[in-house]
C-alpha cells in the first residue's frame, strides 16, 4: 500500500507556477489514492518566515491556501487535507525526534544555510525545522513524499531520522521517498527572469486566482524571442516565455498552429499572446469561480479541514501511543 504524503507552505495567493508544478499533482494523486493521500497546511512552520508572524496574517494565508487547494479540485471528503497545528501529535512526535537527531546534520541543510546567512539571529526553529517536516511525514507512516527540488535533502533526513528510530526501537517507520515529477516542470516568471517565485514578487507571477485584465497587463508586455525585432521576423518558440506558457494552457492544434506562426511570422507576438489568453481564461475561470464560491461559505472550508484534522487523528494517534510505549514513557501503552 502506498501512503502519500506532503506539506503545503501557506505562504499567501499561490501561482501558475504552484499550480502546474505541485497543486495539480497533489489533486492527481488524491484520485489515485484516497485517503491515502495526506495533505497539511503546515502553519506550525510558517512562523519561521517573518512574514508570518502576524496573527490575523497567519490564519488569513493559512485559510487562502485551503481554500486555492480546494478550488482546484482537492477534495476534503476524499482525501485527507487539514491543517497542521490542529494535530497536536506533529509537535509531540517533532520534539521526539529532535531527541536524536545531530545538531550536525541539521546545520548541513542547504534551506538552512541559506536562511540563516540572511538573519541576524538565527531562531531554533529555522534549526528543527527539517525535524517537524520528518515528524509530519512519519506520524502517518507515509512512504511517498511528493516534493520539489529544494525539498529532496530534508526527506533524505527523514529517512535518515526513521532509520535511527527503528534501530534503537525496533522497526516502526518506513523510509520514505522523495517523488519528484517527471521532466520537473518549471514555470518561468512572466517577468523573463528566471522561475516564477513569489520571493521575486508580483512581476514575475501570475496569481491562480489574479483577474484576467491583471493577466493581460502582465502578459502583455512580457518579453518574448529576442530575434523578433519586427512583425516580419520569424522566432522560435521553443525559447520564448509565451511558447512555455502555450504548451501549458493551449491545446494541441493551437500550439502546432503556434508553432507554425512563429516560425514563418505568420502571427506576431501580440495575437499569439491573445490566443495565449484564450486558455488561460479557459483554465482559470472554473479555479476561480470556485474559489469565490467557496470564500462565501468559509464554513465549508473550515468544516472540511475540521474533518480532515479528525480523519488525521485517527492515523496520528495510535502511532503516537506506538511511539510513547516503544520508548518506555511511564503508562503510555494504556493510551491517553
Ligand atoms: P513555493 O511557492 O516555492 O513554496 O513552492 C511550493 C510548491 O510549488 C513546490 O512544490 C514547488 O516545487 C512548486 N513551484 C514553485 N514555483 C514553481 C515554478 N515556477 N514552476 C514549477 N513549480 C513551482
Ligand atoms: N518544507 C516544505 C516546503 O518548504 C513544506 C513541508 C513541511 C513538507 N512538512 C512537509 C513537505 C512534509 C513535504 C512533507 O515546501
Amino acid at each position: 500500500m502506498t501512503r502519500v504524503f506532503s506539506g503545503i507552505q501557506p505562504t499567501g495567493e499561490p501561482h501558475i507556477g504552484n499550480y502546474f508544478g505541485a497543486m495539480r499533482n497533489y489533486v492527481r494523486l488524491g484520485e489515485q489514492h484516497g485517503e491515502n493521500a495526506i495533505y497539511c497546511i503546515v502553519d506550525l512552520h510558517a512562523p519561521t518566515n517573518p512574514h508570518a508572524y502576524d496573527p490575523a496574517t497567519l490564519s488569513r494565508l493559512t485559510f487562502d491556501m485551503a481554500l486555492a487547494n480546494m478550488a482546484v479540485g482537492l477534495d476534503p471528503g476524499k482525501v485527507i487535507f487539514f491543517v497542521q497545528s490542529q494535530v497536536r501529535e506533529h509537535s509531540e512526535l517533532g520534539w521526539i525526534f529532535t531527541l536524536t537527531t545531530p545538531v550536525g546534520e541539521l546545520e548541513r541543510m542547504t534551506q538552512y544555510k541559506d536562511k540563516a546567512s540572511r538573519l541576524e539571529s538565527t531562531p531554533a526553529g529555522l534549526l528543527m525545522y527539517p525535524v517537524l517536516q520528518a515528524a509530519d511525514i512519519l506520524l502517518y507512516k507515509a512512504d511517498t513524499v511528493p516534493v520539489g527540488e529544494d525539498q529532496v535533502q530534508h526527506i533524505e533526513l527523514t529517512r535518515e531520522i526513521a532509520r535511527r528510530f527503528n534501530h534503537s526501537y525496533g522497526d516502526t517507520f518506513p523510509e520514505p521517498k522523495a517523488v519528484l515529477e517527471q521532466g520537473a516542470l518549471r514555470v518561468p516568471g512572466v517577468d523573463g527572469h528566471g522561475k516564477m517565485g513569489k520571493s521575486k514578487g508580483e512581476s514575475s507571477t501570475i496569481g491562480l486566482l489574479e483577474s484576467v485584465g491583471s493577466i493581460w497587463a502582465k502578459l502583455r508586455p512580457a518579453p518574448t524571442d529576442p530575434a523578433r525585432v519586427r512583425r516580419t521576423d520569424p522566432g522560435n518558440p521553443e525559447i520564448c516565455l509565451v511558447g512555455d506558457y502555450h504548451r501549458l494552457f493551449s491545446d494541441d492544434q493551437t500550439v502546432l498552429e503556434i508553432w507554425d506562426g512563429c516560425r514563418t511570422a505568420g502571427i506576431g507576438c501580440i495575437d499569439c499572446k491573445k490566443r495565449l489568453m484564450v486558455g488561460i481564461e479557459r483554465e482559470l475561470t472554473p479555479i476561480q469561480a470556485r474559489a469565490e464560491a467557496l470564500r462565501a461559505t468559509p464554513d465549508a472550508v473550515l468544516g472540511g479541514l475540521h474533518h480532515g484534522a479528525e480523519r488525521a487523528r485517527t492515523i496520528a494517534a495510535p502511532v503516537m501511543d506506538e511511539v510513547r510505549s516503544k520508548m518506555g514513557f511511564l503508562g503510555a501503552s494504556a493510551g491517553r
